[in-house]
């Protein structure tokens, strides 16, 4: 989901991009921690590149190989209501409390449903902050507006974990109030997997915690989306795919991964947007157009003119009406094939994924709708339709989004039904603490941080 942001908001937020101290410590509960200063250097590059030299140099000093190991992790996605949205789990406090969140890879934020908030919040779980000993209030107010609804509440921190990391203090918000259904059970809030710099708590996000302090055996994440839109036998909720922490999985795509760079800097994941075809035809691209990638988004949003040209290709299709403003029909007899490029490989959206809805026996509703953004925002908005048909990376170092083909055994996943994962917080780092080599890794790999802690601030002190 994009936030709706003012452009004067970004640029008031602070150059220094790092908040309060934060921990970091293995969920196998190791007392190691990596702990950031105030003062900082003024960008995450600087100091991704200065933890980089200092990372070497200690390789090089103790060469160990195993040093070079950090984690990985996974959790399991659930496809919620045939593929309008994709949620994953993590847990937050002391004791920790699981939560469902939605994967939203086009906001900052990570908020979850307040023990305070009433009916709003339907009936999902909901976070108490008097149950947890970690909680840290911050007390001060948040607020977003998504295009499809908005959350308030206060900004707070608490140890979060998920996919097997934990992180100490780790900002979010506890929402009490919630528009209209923004939360379906069993989801109780949203988890913003783009850059802090577009957060409306000014917190940095979880991802971006853990790639920036070399948590991570690669700095980067990763995503595979099921697809149930065309299953007639599908349940409210399926297997949803799986978002990979710190690595990719060769099993789930072939080829290479066609990286494209973030054209500027990181603030939602968006990338040029440079050809798109439909039926074959081109549709014309304004140079210097971006799209946002946007998980959080179940079809595809562009400027009205691009998609009424798109819709233009399509013979009988015509600008849908009412609650489907906005939305085109077409004849549900037409197999439409739509590709897209951002400068690298083509890649196609299946006809199932363009065939949103049908709203009669021949009438169908597109994936693709209007949609206006600010001035300084991405003009596209690249949801789900797309990303059921690719495996996508969101890369922090240099921040870049790649994109590969799926590879049967991801597509093989698609409708295959099965057991619905339940919270998945820390099954790797469970798996990884009970191996021999494990411990001597997080050792290893937590000391380098202890180290690399020292060497910075002696670097700070100069
Ligand atoms: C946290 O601070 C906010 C703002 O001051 C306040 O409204 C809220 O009740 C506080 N929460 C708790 C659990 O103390
Ligand atoms: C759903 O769509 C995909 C991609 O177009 C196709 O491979 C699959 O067979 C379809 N499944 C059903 C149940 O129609
Ligand atoms: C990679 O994906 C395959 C197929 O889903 C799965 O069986 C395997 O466990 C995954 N491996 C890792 C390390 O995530
Ligand atoms: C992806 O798969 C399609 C269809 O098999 C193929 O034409 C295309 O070249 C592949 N793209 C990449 C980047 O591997
Ligand atoms: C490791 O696994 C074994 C066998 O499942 C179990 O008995 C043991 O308690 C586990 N150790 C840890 C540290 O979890």
């Amino acid at each position: 989901m994009i936030p709706l942001i003012f452009l004067a908001s970004l640029l008031a937020l602070p150059v220094d991009t790092f908040g309060a101290p934060t921990d970091i410590v293995p969920v196998s509960g190791q007392t190691i921690s990596l702990v950031r200063r105030n003062q900082a250097p003024r960008d995450v590059t600087e100091w991704g590149t200065l933890a980089k030299s200092q990372r070497n140099n200690l390789l090089a000093k103790y060469g160990s190989p195993k040093a070079q190991k950090r984690s990985t992790g996974y959790n399991l996605i659930v496809d919620q209501l045939y593929d309008s949205s994709y949620y994953g789990s993590l847990a937050i406090g002391t004791p920790a409390m699981s939560f469902n969140v939605i994967l939203d890879t086009g906001s900052s934020d990570l908020w979850v449903a307040s023990s305070s908030c009433g009916s709003s919040c339907g009936t999902s779980a909901t976070y108490n902050p008097s149950s947890s000993s970690t909680f840290q209030n911050l007390s001060t107010s948040f607020d977003i507006v998504y295009g499809s609804g908005s959350a308030a509440g206060y900004v707070a921190q608490d140890t979060v974990q998920m996919a097997g990391f934990s992180v100490s203090s780790q900002g979010f918000a506890v929402v009490d109030e919630v528009s209209t259904g923004m939360l379906t059970s069993p989801v109780s809030g949203l988890l913003g997997l783009a850059w802090q710099s577009i957060a409306s708590s000014g917190q940095m996000p979880l991802w971006q915690t853990l790639a920036s302090s070399n948590s991570w055996d690669s700095a980067l994440f990763a995503v595979q989306l099921t697809r149930y839109t065309n299953d007639t036998t599908a349940q409210d909720l399926e297997p949803g795919g799986v978002l990979n922490m710190g690595y990719t999985n060769s099993s789930l795509y072939t080829g290479s991964i066609d990286y494209i760079d973030i054209p500027g800097t990181p603030s939602y994941w968006y990338i040029p947007l440079t050809s798109l075809t439909v039926q074959g035809s081109s549709i014309s691209i304004t140079s210097g157009t971006t799209a946002a990638i946007d998980t959080g988004t179940t079809n595809i949003a562009g400027p009205a003119s691009s998609v009424a040209a798109i819709y233009a290709q399509i013979p009988n299709s015509q600008p849908a009406t009412g609650e489907w403003e906005g939305y085109y029909s077409f004849p549900c007899s037409t197999t439409v094939n739509v590709e897209l490029s951002f400068g690298g490989a083509t890649w196609s959206i299946s006809p199932a994924d363009f065939s949103f809805a049908q709203t009669s026996s021949t009438e169908c509703i597109g994936a693709f709708f209007e949609a206006s953004t600010g001035t300084g925002s991405p003009s596209w908005i690249i949801g789900d339709a797309f990303l059921k048909n690719v495996y996508s990376v969101f890369r922090y170092n240099p921040a870049s989004i790649g994109f590969a083909n799926l590879s049967s055994v991801a597509i093989a996943e698609n409708g295959a039904g099965g057991t619905v994962p339940s919270a998945t917080i820390g099954v790797v780092s469970a798996a990884v603490t009970n191996t021999s080599d494990a411990p001597r890794t997080h050792v290893l790999s937590a000391s380098l941080s202890t180290l690399l802690f020292l060497a910075f601030s002696a670097v700070l002190l100069l």
